[in-house]
């Protein structure tokens, strides 16, 4: 690209990114389907030689065209959507300054900010004091839960490992699949990881978690850690915190909550009850890109226990990156898992910024609000049944005219639905082979009437 003109590209660019977010009404599909085949085809080989900024500008469009539309209010697939301008701002300036979060030296304005997000989710969560660190996804925020657990029991198994393999864990048989690779990533072994059984609606059953530590410890093992989690990926269930804070303590274990989904509801005065007992946690692993419409990754490790990071991550050798002993609390890298890391808490700093805790709330009950509206729907139309609902996850069939299988049927309509590119709904497929949609509302773009114009596609799919 020879003697670019970077003021009149940059504005065309620009452009063509504004008239993508405007163009994500229902009128667009949220999708293009294609085959891993078909892609492979239209996307060009790298060359020796560069492209001009008019072809440059014709790929931009054709990858915002092939790609999948998570800024659109009917992508209601995935845990995340709709990401707020303000978070893209974030984004965007976060990539400009480029900073490693490393050092304080590098990154002096970033540091602080991301150490305001922390203190006002560790208030925010009950946890009080403590301290956080911003991680690549609530997966490595569990990940490192273990890594605190291991040196809460001891601190010298950083440098033994672990001497034997009778360590557990107990997280909930509906518990995100991150602590299984969790429990091999840190050589705990994942047949240590124990699934405790969970209730019709999802949650963990106390009487069970008792049961099976106090027959562990009989049988010679030594628990670790119980992880529990608010908003569970598929149900949204919340594991009743209180009594599972109680065992954590009988049996002197790290108590971690996955609260990556469910912790939106810190954001709520009507439904920051279902959080109750967060405040016992040790650690809380929370994502600001799931219920607070900001873009992937922003994720959040938070622990009351002053330290533990430190004393968990800290390796040897880097003389070279942190000379400065005064500043030495204020490198994030003195107790983070990576060396350089990315600027994430920009993006939720300038929406924080830009609503203010109070415009946070505001949305955060909109979406609870969007959920209890569309579980009335649902329930309202004869040819759906209401599977399960709880939080922002609402899970239910399609019921077929001609007698069909209710599980076929409702994986067909959401296949047809996702081939015709009008809506993304993922489904779940559950241990007794019931498949239900399911439905989660994170997308701050999606409106009721919205809501209702997917009930009518999905049920025009279905009648088809
Ligand atoms: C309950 C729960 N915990 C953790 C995660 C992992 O989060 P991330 O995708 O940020 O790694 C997810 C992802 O959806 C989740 O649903």
């Amino acid at each position: 690209m020879n003697s670019l003109n970077e003021e009149k590209f940059l504005n065309d660019v620009f452009l063509t990114l504004k008239k993508y977010l405007d163009e994500n009404t229902i009128n667009t599909p949220v999708i293009k389907s294609s085959t891993p085949l078909e892609m492979n085809k239209l996307v060009p080989e790298l060359n020796q030689s560069g492209v001009s900024s008019k072809e440059f500008l014709n790929e931009l469009q054709f990858i915002l065209d092939h790609s999948v539309r998570t800024t659109h209010p009917l992508f209601l697939n995935q845990l995340f959507g709709g990401a707020d301008t303000f978070a893209l701002l974030g984004d965007l300036v976060g990539s400009l300054l480029n900073p490693t979060m490393a050092t304080f030296e590098v990154a002096p304005v970033l540091t602080v900010i991301e150490k305001r997000l922390v203190k006002e989710l560790l208030k925010l969560t009950g946890l009080g004091t403590g301290e956080g660190i911003m991680v690549t996804g609530g997966s490595n925020a569990n990940l490192l839960s273990m890594l605190c657990a291991r040196t809460d029991y001891n601190p010298s198994i950083r440098q033994t490992g672990f001497t034997h393999n009778n360590f557990r864990v107990y997280v909930s048989s509906e518990a995100h699949y991150s602590f299984d690779k969790a429990a091999n990533i840190i050589g705990l072994g994942t047949q240590n990881l124990i699934l405790v059984p969970s209730n019709s609606k999802g949650e963990m059953i106390p009487e069970e978690l008792d049961r099976i530590i106090a027959a562990d410890i009989k049988d010679g093992f030594t628990p670790l850690m119980i992880g529990a989690t608010i908003g569970t990926t598929v149900l949204g269930a919340f594991d009743p915190l209180v009594r599972i804070s109680k065992i954590a303590q009988k049996y002197g274990v790290w108590f971690h909550v996955d609260a990556a989904w469910g912790g939106g509801v810190v954001f709520s005065k009507t439904h920051a009850h279902m959080a109750r007992g967060l405040e016992f946690a040790d650690s809380i692993t929370f994502d600001a890109h799931k219920t607070l419409g900001v873009s992937l990754i922003t994720s959040f490790f938070l622990t009351k226990r002053t330290g533990i990071l430190r004393a968990t991550t800290r390796g040897g050798g880097a003389e070279y990156l942190f000379h400065d002993e005064e500043r030495f609390e204020w490198d994030t890298g003195t107790y983070s898992l990576q060396c350089g890391r990315r600027s994430d808490a920009l993006k939720l700093w300038f929406l924080w910024r830009a609503y203010g805790t109070e415009g946070l709330m505001a949305r955060t009950e909109q979406l609870l609000d969007l959920a209890e509206y569309a579980v009335a729907e649902i329930k309202k139309r004869k040819s759906f049944k209401l599977n399960h609902a709880n939080y922002l996850n609402i899970c239910f069939q399609v019921i077929p005219q001609d007698g069909s299988n209710i599980n076929e049927h409702t994986q067909k309509v959401r296949e047809s639905l996702i081939s015709k590119g009008l809506a993304m709904v993922n489904y779940a497929q559950r241990p007794d082979g019931t498949i239900f949609f399911r439905l989660v509302l994170p997308n701050h773009k999606t409106t009721k009437e919205h809501i209702d114009h997917l009930l009518d596609l999905i049920e025009n799919e279905g009648r088809n």
